[in-house]
């Protein structure tokens, strides 16, 4: 595999003429540089449904994805759709967030295949949650330690938050007060592959901290938000049809832009299992 660094804190571009062909040693070297990389790029991929769902198989088992209707013949599949009448509805994955992270066990990865890309604009951010871990002063780590974070899906996808969701003509995403439980994970968690230290941390679901003074809580969320999220710490990535990305959800967040209103822009989804975030 032909690997190329895309910044100079993480992400790889990696080259590979079929992915559905590698082997087992393959697969194993493919997850190992999506650990070490926390996004990896493969462009230039031909994904039928069915090929996605067995390559994700092949990271592990697909994990529950709530909220959002899957494609009709592949539970496993999101189609991340907005058409071209949708103009400027919000999109998904439209704030900074991890997949799922409200869940007890949030995905390990993600993979997105692209199929029909606007002709500019739509690109995805990610950030990497381990580097900004690494930029803290050990006064902030001592601090953060000790914190737990309260996840819940409560500002996305509660029945409150269903009309935000209703411009979005090629998805059904149903909201319902399940949304509204919470889970608790440590703030800063360790890497169950490669031992790494990361926040994690994304702003869509954490609502809450505990061992946090109550007057201290929003101000420390709005600072978390800033600073994981600061340029200097972030990938973005201008998609091509064919583009296959897989991330790890565990050391990451992402954001997909939504500035290509009037075209049209479809990805499928897969989720991998994950594991309880632990510190
Ligand atoms: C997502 O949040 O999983 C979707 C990202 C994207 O559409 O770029």
């Amino acid at each position: 595999m032909e690997v190329k660094r895309l910044t100079g804190v993480f992400g790889a571009e990696v080259r590979i003429s079929d992915v559905r062909r590698l082997d087992e040693e393959g697969i194993a070297s493919l997850r190992a540089l999506v650990c070490e990389h926390e996004v990896v790029v493969l462009p230039g991929q031909n994904l039928g449904v069915s090929d996605q769902v067995e390559l994700s198989r092949r990271f592990g088992p697909a994990g529950p994805a709530p909220f959002i209707e899957p494609s009709p013949d592949h539970p496993e599949v999101i189609k991340v759709l907005k058409q071209a009448s949708d103009g400027d509805a919000f999109n998904f994955g439209g704030a900074w967030h991890s997949d799922f992270s409200f869940q007890p066990e949030p995905p390990s990865f993600t993979l997105l295949f692209a199929i029909d890309i606007p002709p500019y604009g739509g690109d995805t951010l990610w950030a990497s949650m381990t580097a900004a871990w690494k930029h803290l002063s050990a006064e902030k780590k001592a601090e953060l330690l000790s914190v737990t974070a309260v996840h819940t899906a409560r500002d996305a996808y509660s029945r409150k938050m269903q009309p935000l969701h209703s411009g979005l003509s090629g998805m059904n995403i149903v909201c319902d007060d399940t949304a509204n439980d919470t889970e608790l994970h440590p703030l800063v968690v360790s890497h169950p592959e490669t031992g790494r230290q990361a926040l994690f941390f994304n702003r869509a679901y954490v609502r809450d901290l505990v061992g946090v003074e109550p007057e201290r809580v929003g101000p420390l969320l709005d600072w978390l938000h800033a600073f994981t999220t600061d340029a200097r710490f972030t990938l973005r990535h201008r998609w091509s049809p064919g583009d296959l990305v897989i991330w790890d959800n565990r050391s990451t967040q992402h954001y997909a832009l939504n500035d290509y209103a009037g075209f049209r822009r479809e990805l499928h989804r897969t989720t991998v299992a994950g594991s309880r975030p632990g510190s």
